[in-house]
């Protein structure tokens, strides 16, 4: 198994996440470095792997280091360090299958598979903490999970009492493993591929979009003069000094900001419609 580590400063973490994400989706592992340094790290055998030139090719400018290393027979062990538990809000417990549930809290199962979600990423967090604290509304419930990954998020608003969940990704790997994942948890989620450079997120009550910052700007171009509006989107995937910008792009688009989350470097917005849609 190989390890292949990229390096690059913080302000290029979006950019540098975004083409990896298109490269190597089966998840990337992020390590915070002293001096203002990321490194993102994909795992795979020999031959499986996005050849050097490609990285280079795509993260270009923001690269500031590749490396690639041989990991032993602790593959198992390091993808299981990798992915921990996560008790969110005090209520939410997201955990891989192989660790135990919490006594206390909601119970929430993921095997990211090939696709990217275990919960613990910040932009995730953020998204789970803010429909925490989301109330469930008596009527409208439809949720839509927009670049679902491995379904995290909508199978956590199944869990919270959301319905009916639409769960959307280009990324085929990620729709089978949404698919399955609501399945062991047991919950009522239809996944599709859906690519939204070229088609036209449909709006719900609430949308959970952990997207990253181009692919935000985009679905914002696509909400210019659009017929509806989702009531309440947590938009997440964004570093934290494009928030403004960001927060600015929905306003104009009738979708205004009523809260921010910041973990690290990344960010997360609750923005609620303005105008009737
Ligand atoms: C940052 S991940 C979020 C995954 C998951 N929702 C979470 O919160 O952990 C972004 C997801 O968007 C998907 N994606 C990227 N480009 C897309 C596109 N053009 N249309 C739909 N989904 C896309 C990726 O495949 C990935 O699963």
């Amino acid at each position: 198994m190989i390890r292949l580590a990229l390096r690059v400063r913080s302000e290029d973490a979006e950019v540098a996440l975004a083409e990896l994400l298109e490269l190597a989706p089966s998840g990337v592992e992020e390590v915070s470095l002293p001096d203002g340094l990321v490194e993102y790290a994909v795992y795979g055998p020999p031959g499986e792997l996005p050849a050097l030139p490609s990285f280079e090719a795509a993260v270009g400018g923001a690269l500031v280091s590749v490396s690639s290393s041989e990991v032993a027979d602790d593959w198992a062990e390091r993808w299981r360090d990798f992915h921990q538990p996560l008790l969110v809000g005090g209520r939410l417990y997201v955990r891989p299958p192989w660790s135990p549930a919490h006594p206390d809290a909601l119970d929430l199962v993921i095997d990211p598979g090939q696709a990217f979600g275990t919960g613990a990423h910040a932009t995730t967090a953020l998204c789970l903490e803010l429909l925490l604290e989301e109330p469930v509304p008596s009527d409208e419930r439809a949720v839509v999970d927009l670049g679902c990954g491995s379904g995290v998020l909508g199978i956590a608003a199944a869990k919270l009492g959301w319905g009916p969940v639409l769960g959307l990704d280009f990324d085929p790997l990620s729709v089978t493993a949404s698919a399955e994942n609501a399945d062991v948890n047991g919950v009522a989620m239809e996944v599709r591929r859906f690519d939204l450079r070229s088609e036209m997120a449909p709006a719900a009550p609430l949308v959970l979009a952990n997207l990253l910052g181009p692919l935000l700007r985009s679905w914002c171009e696509q909400l210019v003069g659009a017929s509806a509006l989702p009531a309440v989107v947590i938009a997440s995937g964004l570093l934290e000094r494009e928030a403004d910008e960001l927060s600015a792009r929905f306003g104009a688009v009738g979708l205004a900001e009523s809260a921010r989350r910041v973990q690290g470097d990344w960010a997360a917005l609750r923005l609620v419609r303005t105008q009737v849609g």
